[in-house]
C-alpha cells in the first residue's frame, strides 16, 4: 500500500559505511536525516503525540505545546497535521532561521521567548517555562515536555530494531549526541539487551551540563544542555559507558570536512558525534562495528556553520581539524 501520510514516510533510513585506516574498525551512519521532516526527531515527536492520544491527555481537536530547537518542532509540526491537531512551538533567537520557517511553513505557530539574551546563551530554561505556562492554560493543550515524557526514549527503539536487521555481522559501539538524552538512552538500552558488551559514548557540546562540566555558553544547536537548565528524566546515565565533551570547532570542522570529502550534509551535533567517534576509534577504543546517526542534514545550517564568514566572525574556523581527520580517515601520510 502506498503511503497516504506523510508520517508513515518515517523510519527505515538507509545506512552508510566510513572507511577508517584500521581494517578492523567500520564506522556506520545511520542517515536518520533522511525522515520527512530531516531529522530523527520525527520519530520521538510522533510517539509522544501517539502516546499523549492513547492515554487522554490530548483529545482530536486539541493544542500540542513544545520548546523546541526546532527538529522536534518539525516532527511535532508533521505529528500535528497527521492528527489534526495545533502546535504552537515555543523557541528562542538561537534556533537556526531556517528550523523556524520549515515549522510555519508547516502550519506550526511559533511564539519567541522575550528577553535580552547573547547570541551564544540558549535560554532554555525560559522557554520551558513559557510553553509550560501555555500547556497550563490553553484549554485542550499540552506540554510535550521531552526532556521528562517517556515517549522521547521509547519513540527509538524502532530505530534500534533497524539497526540491528541492517548490521547483522552485530554491533559492537554506538556513539550518540545527548541533549535531551532521549534518542541516546531509547537506542541503547535496546542495542544493549541485543548485545551486552556493545560500548556507548554520549558526546556533548563543550558548554554543555550533562557530564558534570561547568557550563558556558556554545554554538551547537540542539544538543546539550546548557548552563541554567537542568538533565530531564529521560536521560539514563547508566546507559552511557563514555560521556565526552566536542568543541563547537571540532564539531562544524567535521560537518565542512564530511560534506566536501563524503557528500553528505550533516548538521553540527553530527559533525561533533563523528569527530568524537572518529577519536575513540584511532585510540584503539572503539572497535568492529561503530555507529554513530546523522541526527539532521547540514542543509538546515546552510547560513551558519557552513558560511565561511558566519564561521570566521566567530572564531570557529581551524584547518588542523580537516589534517586530523585525513589522518585518522586515510592515513598518516594524508595528514597537512
Ligand atoms: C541537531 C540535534 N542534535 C542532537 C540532539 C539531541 O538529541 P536528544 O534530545 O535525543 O538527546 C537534538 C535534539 O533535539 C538535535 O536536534
Amino acid at each position: 500500500m502506498l503511503p497516504r501520510i506523510v508520517t508513515q514516510l518515517i523510519g527505515q533510513t538507509p545506512i552508510m559505511l566510513i572507511e577508517v585506516t584500521n581494517p578492523n574498525v567500520r564506522l556506520v551512519l545511520k542517515l536518520e536525516k533522511n525522515n520527512p521532516g530531516g531529522s530523527m526527531k520525527d520519530r520521538m515527536a510522533r510517539s509522544m503525540v501517539v502516546a499523549a492520544l492513547r492515554d487522554g491527555r490530548l483529545a482530536p481537536g486539541g493544542t500540542i505545546i513544545e520548546s523546541s530547537s526546532g527538529n522536534a518542532g518539525t516532527g511535532l509540526a508533521l505529528a500535528a497535521l497527521e492528527f489534526g491537531l495545533r502546535f504552537i512551538a515555543v523557541v528562542d533567537h538561537h534556533a537556526a532561521p531556517d528550523k523556524i520557517r520549515t515549522m510555519r511553513a508547516l502550519g506550526a505557530e511559533i511564539r519567541y521567548v522575550d528577553g535580552d539574551f547573547a547570541e551564544d546563551e540558549i535560554p532554555v530554561a525560559e522557554r520551558i517555562r513559557v510553553a509550560a505556562q501555555l500547556g497550563a492554560q490553553l484549554p485542550g493543550a499540552l506540554f510535550m515536555n521531552q526532556q521528562e515524557n517517556p515517549a522521547n526514549p521509547e519513540g527509538y527503539v524502532d530505530l534500534a530494531e533497524e539497526l540491528i536487521g541492517q548490521l547483522s555481522d552485530g554491533i559492537d559501539a554506538f556513539v550518540g549526541c545527548v541533549g535531551s538524552g532521549g534518542s541516546i538512552t531509547g537506542i541503547a538500552q535496546r542495542l544493549k539487551r541485543h548485545n551486552p558488551n556493545l560500548r556507548t559514548v554520549g558526546v556533548e557540546p563543550a558548554g554543555s551540563i550533562v557530564f558534570g562540566k561547568p557550563g558556558h555558553p556554545y554554538y551547537q544547536s540542539g544538543t546539550g544542555i546548557p548552563s541554567g537548565y537542568w538533565v530531564g528524566s529521560v536521560l539514563d546515565y547508566g546507559c552511557i559507558d563514555n560521556g565526552v565533551q566536542v568543541t563547537d570547532t571540532q564539531a562544524f570542522e567535521t560537518a565542512r570536512y564530511i560534506a566536501r570529502r563524503k557528500g553528505i550534509l550533516v548538521g553540527g551535533s553530527t559533525g561533533g558525534a563523528i569527530y568524537k567517534a572518529l577519536e575513540f576509534i584511532a585510540a584503539g577504543e572503539l572497535t568492529g562495528t561503530v555507529v554513530t546517526m546523522v541526527v539532521d542534514g547540514g542543509e538546515k545550517y546552510l547560513s551558519t556553520i557552513f558560511d565561511d564568514e558566519w564561521m570566521a566572525k566567530r572564531r570557529l574556523l581551524d584547518p588542523k581539524i580537516a589534517a586530523q581527520l585525513d589522518a585518522w580517515l586515510l592515513g598518516k601520510a594524508h595528514a597537512a
